[in-house]
Protein backbone atom coordinates (compact mmCIF):
# COMPACT_ATOMS: atom_id res chain seq x y z
CA UNK A 1 0.00 0.00 0.00
CA UNK A 2 1.63 3.92 -1.06
CA UNK A 3 -0.61 5.75 1.37
CA UNK A 4 -0.41 6.26 5.10
CA UNK A 5 -2.17 4.26 7.38
CA UNK A 6 -2.55 6.40 10.70
CA UNK A 7 -3.80 9.13 8.41
CA UNK A 8 -6.44 6.58 6.98
CA UNK A 9 -7.04 5.61 10.43
CA UNK A 10 -8.52 9.23 10.62
CA UNK A 11 -10.75 9.01 7.53
CA UNK A 12 -12.44 6.17 8.62
CA UNK A 13 -14.06 7.70 11.11
CA UNK A 14 -16.03 9.02 8.05
CA UNK A 15 -16.71 5.35 7.32
CA UNK A 16 -17.35 3.80 10.66
CA UNK A 17 -21.08 4.60 10.82
CA UNK A 18 -21.84 1.91 8.41
CA UNK A 19 -19.03 -0.36 8.65
CA UNK A 20 -17.03 -1.69 11.70
CA UNK A 21 -13.53 -3.97 11.37
CA UNK A 22 -14.04 -7.58 13.30
CA UNK A 23 -11.28 -9.91 13.69
CA UNK A 24 -11.56 -13.62 12.78
CA UNK A 25 -12.01 -13.97 16.65
CA UNK A 26 -14.70 -11.64 16.68
CA UNK A 27 -12.69 -8.73 18.44
CA UNK A 28 -13.51 -5.31 17.23
CA UNK A 29 -10.77 -3.15 16.54
CA UNK A 30 -13.87 -0.62 15.37
CA UNK A 31 -16.78 -1.09 16.50
CA UNK A 32 -19.14 0.62 13.98
CA UNK A 33 -22.20 0.31 12.33
CA UNK A 34 -23.88 -2.59 10.75
CA UNK A 35 -25.31 -0.67 7.94
CA UNK A 36 -22.68 -1.83 5.73
CA UNK A 37 -20.52 -5.00 5.60
CA UNK A 38 -17.25 -5.80 7.67
CA UNK A 39 -14.42 -4.27 6.06
CA UNK A 40 -11.29 -6.82 7.91
CA UNK A 41 -9.67 -8.56 5.50
CA UNK A 42 -11.21 -6.51 2.37
CA UNK A 43 -7.83 -7.30 0.24
CA UNK A 44 -8.22 -11.02 0.84
CA UNK A 45 -11.81 -11.08 -0.50
CA UNK A 46 -13.97 -10.67 -3.85
CA UNK A 47 -16.29 -8.22 -3.82
CA UNK A 48 -19.86 -8.61 -2.21
CA UNK A 49 -17.65 -11.52 -0.46
CA UNK A 50 -18.06 -11.01 3.35
CA UNK A 51 -20.46 -14.19 4.26
CA UNK A 52 -22.26 -12.37 7.54
CA UNK A 53 -23.14 -9.64 5.39
CA UNK A 54 -24.51 -12.10 2.60
CA UNK A 55 -27.73 -11.27 1.46
CA UNK A 56 -27.65 -7.69 1.93
CA UNK A 57 -25.60 -7.03 -0.63
CA UNK A 58 -26.86 -5.58 -3.83
CA UNK A 59 -26.92 -7.48 -6.74
CA UNK A 60 -25.03 -5.18 -8.56
CA UNK A 61 -22.01 -5.52 -6.22
CA UNK A 62 -22.35 -9.56 -6.40
CA UNK A 63 -22.50 -9.50 -9.72
CA UNK A 64 -19.03 -7.71 -9.81
CA UNK A 65 -17.33 -10.36 -7.49
CA UNK A 66 -18.95 -13.19 -9.43
CA UNK A 67 -17.45 -11.45 -12.44
CA UNK A 68 -14.12 -11.64 -10.40
CA UNK A 69 -13.79 -8.34 -9.18
CA UNK A 70 -11.67 -8.48 -5.97
CA UNK A 71 -10.37 -5.73 -3.60
CA UNK A 72 -7.08 -4.19 -4.07
CA UNK A 73 -5.75 -0.28 -4.01
CA UNK A 74 -6.69 0.04 -7.32
CA UNK A 75 -10.23 -1.24 -7.57
CA UNK A 76 -11.09 0.33 -3.74
CA UNK A 77 -10.05 3.93 -4.71
CA UNK A 78 -12.50 4.04 -7.94
CA UNK A 79 -14.89 2.19 -5.95
CA UNK A 80 -15.42 4.69 -2.75
CA UNK A 81 -15.01 7.27 -5.14
CA UNK A 82 -18.23 6.77 -6.62
CA UNK A 83 -19.63 3.51 -5.77
CA UNK A 84 -22.46 3.68 -8.50
CA UNK A 85 -20.60 4.92 -11.47
CA UNK A 86 -18.25 2.06 -10.60
CA UNK A 87 -20.78 0.02 -10.75
CA UNK A 88 -22.03 1.08 -13.98
CA UNK A 89 -18.46 0.42 -15.66
CA UNK A 90 -17.38 -2.74 -14.66
CA UNK A 91 -20.38 -4.13 -15.35
CA UNK A 92 -21.38 -2.27 -18.71
CA UNK A 93 -24.38 -1.53 -17.44
CA UNK A 94 -26.61 1.88 -17.06
CA UNK A 95 -29.09 0.55 -14.45
CA UNK A 96 -26.33 -0.81 -12.18
CA UNK A 97 -27.19 0.08 -8.25
CA UNK A 98 -25.05 -0.01 -5.28
CA UNK A 99 -26.56 0.30 -1.56
CA UNK A 100 -23.56 2.67 -0.87
CA UNK A 101 -23.94 5.86 -1.77
CA UNK A 102 -21.31 7.39 0.23
CA UNK A 103 -18.77 9.12 -2.03
CA UNK A 104 -14.69 9.27 -0.50
CA UNK A 105 -13.49 11.62 -3.96
CA UNK A 106 -10.23 12.49 -2.10
CA UNK A 107 -7.63 10.22 -3.89
CA UNK A 108 -5.08 10.49 -0.74
CA UNK A 109 -7.70 10.34 1.94
CA UNK A 110 -8.82 6.61 -0.38
CA UNK A 111 -5.53 5.40 -0.73
CA UNK A 112 -4.89 6.29 3.33
CA UNK A 113 -7.55 4.04 4.38
CA UNK A 114 -6.40 1.24 2.02
CA UNK A 115 -3.28 1.77 4.04
CA UNK A 116 -5.19 1.44 7.38
CA UNK A 117 -7.12 -1.32 6.33
CA UNK A 118 -4.56 -3.80 4.96
CA UNK A 119 -2.38 -2.53 8.43
CA UNK A 120 -5.04 -3.90 10.82
CA UNK A 121 -4.74 -7.70 9.13
CA UNK A 122 -4.87 -10.08 8.24
CA UNK A 123 -1.55 -10.61 7.63
C1 LIG B 1 -19.87 -1.54 0.75
C2 LIG B 1 -15.87 0.96 1.80
C3 LIG B 1 -18.55 4.41 3.91
C4 LIG B 1 -22.46 1.62 3.37
C5 LIG B 1 -18.55 -1.15 0.82
C6 LIG B 1 -17.45 -1.83 0.21
C7 LIG B 1 -16.33 -1.13 0.50
C8 LIG B 1 -16.72 0.01 1.29
C9 LIG B 1 -14.92 -1.45 0.04
C10 LIG B 1 -17.53 -3.14 -0.56
C11 LIG B 1 -17.32 -4.25 0.46
C12 LIG B 1 -17.41 -5.67 -0.03
O1 LIG B 1 -17.32 -5.94 -1.24
O2 LIG B 1 -17.55 -6.55 0.84
C13 LIG B 1 -16.26 2.10 2.48
C14 LIG B 1 -15.34 3.12 2.95
C15 LIG B 1 -16.09 4.10 3.50
C16 LIG B 1 -17.47 3.69 3.42
C17 LIG B 1 -13.83 3.04 2.82
C18 LIG B 1 -15.63 5.42 4.07
C19 LIG B 1 -14.69 6.14 3.40
C20 LIG B 1 -19.84 3.95 3.95
C21 LIG B 1 -20.94 4.66 4.57
C22 LIG B 1 -22.04 3.88 4.40
C23 LIG B 1 -21.63 2.68 3.69
C24 LIG B 1 -20.81 5.99 5.31
C25 LIG B 1 -23.48 4.12 4.84
C26 LIG B 1 -24.01 5.38 4.86
C27 LIG B 1 -22.10 0.53 2.60
C28 LIG B 1 -23.04 -0.48 2.13
C29 LIG B 1 -22.30 -1.37 1.34
C30 LIG B 1 -20.92 -0.91 1.38
C31 LIG B 1 -24.53 -0.55 2.44
C32 LIG B 1 -22.82 -2.55 0.52
C33 LIG B 1 -22.97 -2.02 -0.92
C34 LIG B 1 -23.76 -2.91 -1.87
O3 LIG B 1 -24.15 -4.02 -1.47
O4 LIG B 1 -24.02 -2.46 -3.00
N1 LIG B 1 -18.08 -0.02 1.46
N2 LIG B 1 -17.53 2.48 2.80
N3 LIG B 1 -20.29 2.76 3.43
N4 LIG B 1 -20.84 0.25 2.15
FE1 LIG B 1 -19.20 1.37 2.43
Amino acid sequence: ATGDAVAGENVFSKCKACHSIVDADGEAIVKGGRNGPNLYGLYTRQAGGEEDFGRKYGKSLVEAGENGLTWDEASFVSYVADPREFLREILDDKKARSKMSFKLGDEKDAKDVWAYLVSVGPE
